[in-house]
């Protein structure tokens, strides 16, 4: 807690006193902390890889220009000129923006429950590659030969099934926890530090693997410009899904962020810088992985597979136990600042709602979303997986409750976030507000941007997805015996997301 900020403070207090970023820079910062996470090394690279190599890369960036940047851009304006959390600032502009506002949060908790699991598995691997102790459990490399962490999948499935799960966790929400209870000095302060350093690493990493003898295939594989046989609706519908979950928008976080500028603080640029640096990191994070797992002879698989079993298991010829160490602290840092930032957004909601100190409000939401995450750690061994390979009821969780939160939660926030901003408030307020401070001015045609194209895309977007289907895991969709139980969990999952929302919202506050 900080000096200049009293403990208890009524809502009019509390715009008066409402903390800030010292520095512009901190804000940018923070923001970029929040976009570059685990997102960028396994999600980026690898849907670029398997949707579309080099036109897909085209389409994200046109995608980034006609939807994504104007989201990041609206939401920094609804809290910038409200001066609150996202449910508490959609609340000013309708009373029902509030229940959006909780959706919101609550889909993003489920995420960020998730997400802290898998930056746990990062840190207890970090730890492995290390120390490179054996790790003993379900999978041996021979008869009494416990793996280590170059020795995949079996380590991978060792640590899966076991309670290191839950140890990783813990010790991953310990310093998130740390970090925000020191509100927005703790925020900037660590990303002061972690934006050079990882970038550093990034570039490094990037450069050594650039001068692996696999460099040509690797790039080959993962920007391939040939190749036009893709399926573009489903390319262009989760495109966007990726953008939003990049751009950390459709989660509320942007708006929190947002909240704590000074009056008339930067936002147009901010918003495009942020979300190139992000672009950026993540396209880096390609060249980095890709030549290395393709000089290893480990290209092809996906997922947080990939990034746990065929990319660490190539490590046994290219750098070894080494680049895996500082490729997983790498991952740590960097999901750490983005689940930093989504703590934060629903912290500060609940601190303006109800107007509770923020270390009372930390220590219950950081509890809370501990507590959420935990079915998503479960390292009991799921029944009758006929991928022939053992795998944890946290991960079938894991990767179902992903697809859809990413993929559709995001989505429609962002589209009924938009619609309120443009129609109900005003397309172009929006753009006035932004203009107000705005390094560059943004033209007028660009409230049309704001009011039809970006909705439009959102909702083709959405439909695309949904053109997909539902969406199985290969081994569960094979197994008669767990695929009825795991097909309700959208139902679930919505369910879940609008009870608590409506809760939320009904619930009596003093703002
Ligand atoms: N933008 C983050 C990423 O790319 C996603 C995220 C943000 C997840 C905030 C949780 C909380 O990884």
């Amino acid at each position: 807690m900080d000096e200049e900020m009293p403990s208890e403070v009524s809502s009019v207090e509390a715009e008066v006193a409402r903390e800030t970023w010292i520095t512009r820079m901190g804000f940018i910062f923070a923001v970029w902390g929040s976009m570059t996470g685990l997102g960028n090394v396994w999600n980026w690279p690898f849907k670029v890889s398997v949707l579309g190599g080099g036109p897909f890369v085209l389409i994200y960036l046109v995608l980034l220009a006609l939807i994504g940047i104007p989201v990041v851009l609206t939401e920094f304006v609804l809290g910038s000129t409200f001066r609150r959390g996202f449910p508490g600032a959609l609340k000013r502009i309708h009373p029902g923006g509030e229940f959006l506002g909780w959706f919101t949060l609550v889909n993003a908790a489920i995420l960020t429950s998730f997400y802290v699991v898998i930056i746990g598995w990062a840190a207890v691997y970090a730890g492995y590659a290390l120390t490179m102790a054996p790790l003993p459990g379900a999978m041996e490399v021979a008869p009494g030969v416990a793996p280590t962490f170059l020795d995949q999948p079996y380590f991978f499935v060792n640590v899966l099934l076991s309670p290191l799960t839950v140890v990783g966790l813990i010790a991953v929400w310990i310093v998130i926890f740390i970090i925000d209870y020191f509100g927005t000095r703790g925020i900037e302060r660590s990303v002061m530090i972690f934006f050079p350093l990882l970038w550093i690493v990034i570039i490094m990493m990037a450069l050594f693997a650039l001068a692996q003898p696999g460099a040509a295939e690797g790039i080959d594989f993962y920007l391939d410009p040939l190749r036009v046989d893709f399926d573009y609706v489903e390319m262009i519908g989760k495109a966007t899904g990726l953008s939003f979950f990049k751009l950390s928008a459709g989660m509320g976080i942007l708006t929190a962020y947002a909240s704590y500028l000074p009056r008339k603080g930067e936002l147009t640029n901010s918003a495009v810088t942020t979300s190139l640096l992000d672009t950026t990191f993540a396209f880096t994070a390609g060249l980095a992985v890709f030549p290395i797992a393709a000089t290893a002879g480990v290209l092809g698989a996906g997922g947080a597979g990939w990034a746990f079993i065929a990319w660490p298991g190539g490590m046994t010829g290219v750098g070894g136990n080494l680049l895996g160490f500082v490729f997983f602290i790498m991952m740590v840092l960097l999901g750490i600042t983005s689940a930093v930032s989504l703590t934060e957004a629903i912290v500060t909601a609940v601190m303006d709602k109800w107007g509770w100190p923020r270390n009372r409000t930390v220590i219950v939401i950081v509890l809370l979303l501990f507590v959420m995450g935990l079915p998503f750690a479960s390292w009991f061994e799921a029944p009758g997986s006929a991928g022939g390979e053992d795998v944890s009821w946290g991960l079938y969780l894991l990767d179902i409750f992903d697809y859809y939160v990413e993929f559709f939660g995001l989505a429609i926030v962002a589209l009924f976030m938009m619609l309120i901003m443009a129609w109900v408030w005003g397309g172009s307020k929006i753009i006035d507000a932004a203009n107000e401070s705005g390094d560059f001015k943004l033209p007028s045609w660009y409230t049309w941007v704001v009011k039809i194209v970006s909705p439009i895309g959102i909702a083709i977007a959405l439909v695309f997805v949904a053109l997909q289907g539902f969406y199985m895991p290969g081994v569960i969709a094979d197994d008669p015996g767990t695929a009825p139980l795991l097909f309700q969990i959208p139902f679930i999952w919505f369910g879940i997301v609008v009870i608590f929302a409506i809760i939320l919202w009904r619930m009596k506050g003093v703002d």
